[in-house]
């Protein structure tokens, strides 16, 4: 099968056939008619994973999210048959080997749940990661009707998803993205958007919220000390999939808080693919890209200024 992988320890990712998978105990082949590109997809294909220790076996196929059609399931796979149409995830588990940027992928069964009729197969796959990752940072700070809550890094493709369910639960949502993003984030339900490129986040919140918002979710940055906590009141939450001080940072600012790390299982992905397909969450597809362009859709991510998912689709 083709698919983007890395052949062995150390070497480039490179675009050529290697062997189909087998499904094994507990998965499912999918024969892939789209893949959604994350930010995790980097840092595979750049070997960080072998660097934090986890184990890989080569080839390692990049790429996480798929949405397909079953093509053979494992033993004890009973929710799904061949043929279905569904969508999954790879999960990010020991040995790093399997992934969704490829004819053909195996995914967890845990993973995969059928794709509601109404729901076309790139938008299926731009939901697994980013969608568990924008329910989960919301768990996390469990936001009441009326509160109000700052989304860093709203303008991506966690944060597209963040601010719908956000305002879905009667949250005012402020929103961190550029001019360019002012008016998809208001559609997607921000009241107010802020122009992370025109100062400081904090301060530009503060000064539109002297008193701070009830609750930070952070899905910008990898440096914990550049998360805008200070935009949070005493007293308010600290959440999400990308950087958050430590508990002893957030203590001494009065707040309360944890990191999250997304798992986008069936029972968590299955239900957002519903609220999809009838039109209660928007999929928010920036661009749809060939396998032979997976590449280059993997350097915007990294470069910035997507806005939004970035999808593969797979030729029949
Ligand atoms: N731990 C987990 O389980 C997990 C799961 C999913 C995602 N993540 C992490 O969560 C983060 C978000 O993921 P994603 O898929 O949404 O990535 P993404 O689509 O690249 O979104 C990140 C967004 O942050 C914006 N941004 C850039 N500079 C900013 C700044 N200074 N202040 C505020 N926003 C800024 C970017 O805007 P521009 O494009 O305009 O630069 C982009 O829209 C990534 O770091 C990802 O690795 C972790």
């Amino acid at each position: 099968m083709r698919a983007l992988h890395v052949p062995a320890a150390g070497e480039q990712p490179q675009i050529s056939d290697i062997p189909t998978p087998e499904p094994t105990e507990g998965t499912v082949l999918v024969r892939v008619k789209a893949a959604g590109l994350n930010p995790i997809d980097n840092a595979v294909a750049a070997g960080f994973l072998t660097q934090m220790g986890l184990p890989h076996e080569y080839p390692v196929v990049i790429g996480r999210d798929a949405a397909g059609v079953v093509e053979a399931v494992g033993a004890g796979v009973d929710h799904v048959a061949v043929g279905d149409e569904v969508l999954g995830h790879v999960l990010l588990a020991p040995p790093i080997s399997a992934g969704t940027l490829a004819e053909y992928a195996l995914l967890p069964a845990v993973t995969v749940t059928p794709k509601p009729a109404g729901l076309d197969f790139t938008k299926a796959a731009a939901i697994p990661l980013a969608g568990a990752a924008a329910v989960q940072s919301i768990d996390a700070i469990d936001p009441q009707p009326g509160q109000t809550v700052l989304v860093n890094g709203a303008s991506g493709g966690v944060g597209s998803f963040a601010v719908q369910l956000l305002a879905a639960r009667g949250v005012t949502v402020v929103a961190t993205g550029t001019a360019a993003d002012n008016e998809r984030l208001t559609a997607l339900g921000a009241s107010r958007v802020i122009d992370h490129t025109a100062g400081p986040v904090a301060e530009q919140v503060r000064a539109a919220y002297p008193d701070g918002v009830d609750a930070l979710v952070s899905l910008h940055g990898m440096d914990p000390s550049g998360t805008p906590i200070a935009a949070v009141r005493a007293g308010g939450k600290v959440a999400g999939v990308a950087a958050v001080p430590d508990e002893a940072t957030l203590a001494a600012a009065g707040l309360t808080g944890t990191s999250v790390m997304a798992t986008p299982l069936r029972e968590v992905v299955g239900p957002l693919a519903e609220r999809a397909a009838a039109g209660e969450l928007r999929v928010s597809v920036a661009g749809v890209l060939p396998l032979e362009q997976a590449p280059e859709g993997l350097g915007r991510l990294a470069t910035g200024g997507a806005g939004g998912k970035l999808v593969v689709t797979l030729q029949d």
